[in-house]
C-alpha cells in the first residue's frame, strides 16, 4: 500500500491525512475481497524500515492502526474474518500489540476469509527469523539438518497456514518489492499500478483482478501443459466473475 505521502502532497495536505485516507482504502479493499470471496488478503501496512520515519508519523500510523483494529473488530466477527499478522510484533508499542493480539485471538476460529497484516515486517527479517527457528529445533534435536526442504522452510515462516499469494498488487508505480514477501512470491503474478493507495478503490481493484484473470500461469511448464487460464489456487473461491 504505497503512495499515501505523495497523495497528500498533491492535495496540499499533511502526510497523516494521506494515511487517514489510505485507511479508508483498506476498508474498501477488505470489503470488496470479502464480497468476491477472496480467501486470503495480505496488506503490507508498515515495514521494518518505516520505523526510521519521523516520530510523529510513526506515532500517527500506530494510532490509525489501533483505531482500525478496534473499529473493524465487530465486522470481522460478523463476516467470519480471521485476522493474522506477520512481522516483528515485539517492536510495536505495547497498546497496539495488545489490541492486535486481542483481535487475532478473538477472530482465530473465523473461517470465511483471512486478512494478514504485515506490520513491522520485512521479507529478509522473516527469513532470518525462520532460519533461527529451524536452527533452534536442530539444536534441540527436534530436526536433523538433512530434514530441511521447502515444506519445512514454509512451515517456519510467520504464517505457515496461509498459502502463497496468487497476485501481488503494488500501488504508486514503484517497480520493486521493497522487502515485502520474498519466499512467498516465487510464483505470484505481479501487478503495478500508478494509482496512489488512497485512490485505490473498487474500480482499480477490479481492474487488477481482471488483469490477473488474463494472465497465463505456467509455473515453469509449457504453454500447452498449462492451457488453463490463471486461477486463484488458494481456496474454493467461487467468485462471481
Ligand atoms: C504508504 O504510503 C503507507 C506506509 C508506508 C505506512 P507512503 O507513506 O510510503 O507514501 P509515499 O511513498 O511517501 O508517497
Ligand atoms: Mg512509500
Amino acid at each position: 500500500m504505497d503512495g499515501n505521502g505523495r497523495w497528500a502532497t498533491l492535495q496540499g495536505k499533511s502526510r497523516i491525512e494521506g494515511h487517514r485516507r489510505g485507511k479508508t482504502s483498506v476498508r474498501v479493499i477488505v470489503e470488496m475481497s470479502r464480497k468476491l470471496r477472496i480467501p486470503y488478503l495480505t496488506l503490507f501496512a508498515f515495514s521494518t524500515e518505516n520505523w526510521l520515519r519521523p516520530h510523529d508519523e510513526v506515532y500517527a500510523l500506530m494510532g490509525l492502526l489501533e483505531t482500525y483494529l478496534i473499529a473493524e473488530q465487530p465486522k470481522m466477527m460478523r463476516y467470519g474474518i480471521r485476522l493474522q499478522a506477520v512481522g516483528d510484533r515485539d517492536r510495536l508499542p505495547a497498546n497496539v500489540r495488545r489490541t492486535l493480539e486481542d483481535v487475532i485471538e478473538l477472530t482465530r476460529d473465523n473461517n470465511r476469509m483471512t486478512v494478514v497484516l504485515a506490520l513491522s515486517y520485512s521479507g529478509r527479517d522473516e527469513v532470518v527469523r525462520m532460519a533461527n527457528k529451524i536452527a533452534r529445533k536442530i539444536g534441540d534435536g527436534e530436526l536433523q539438518p538433512g530434514d530441511i526442504d521447502e515444506e519445512i522452510v514454509s512451515n517456519h515462516m510467520d504464517t505457515p497456514d496461509v498459502p502463497d499469494p496468487d497476485l501481488l498488487i503494488r500501488t504508486s508505480g514503484e517497480m520493486r518489492i521493497s522487502n515485502f514477501y520474498l519466499w512467498q512470491i516465487a510464483y505470484s503474478e505481479l501487478y503495478v499500478t500508478p494509482t496512489l493507495w488512497p485512490d485505490f478503490r473498487e474500480r482499480e481493484y477490479h481492474q487488477a483482478l481482471m488483469e490477473f484473470q488474463r494472465r497465463r500461469r505456467r509455473f515453469g511448464r509449457t504453454d500447452e501443459q498449462a492451457s488453463e487460464p490463471a486461477r486463484l489456487n488458494a481456496g474454493s473461491g467461487g467468485s462471481e466473475s
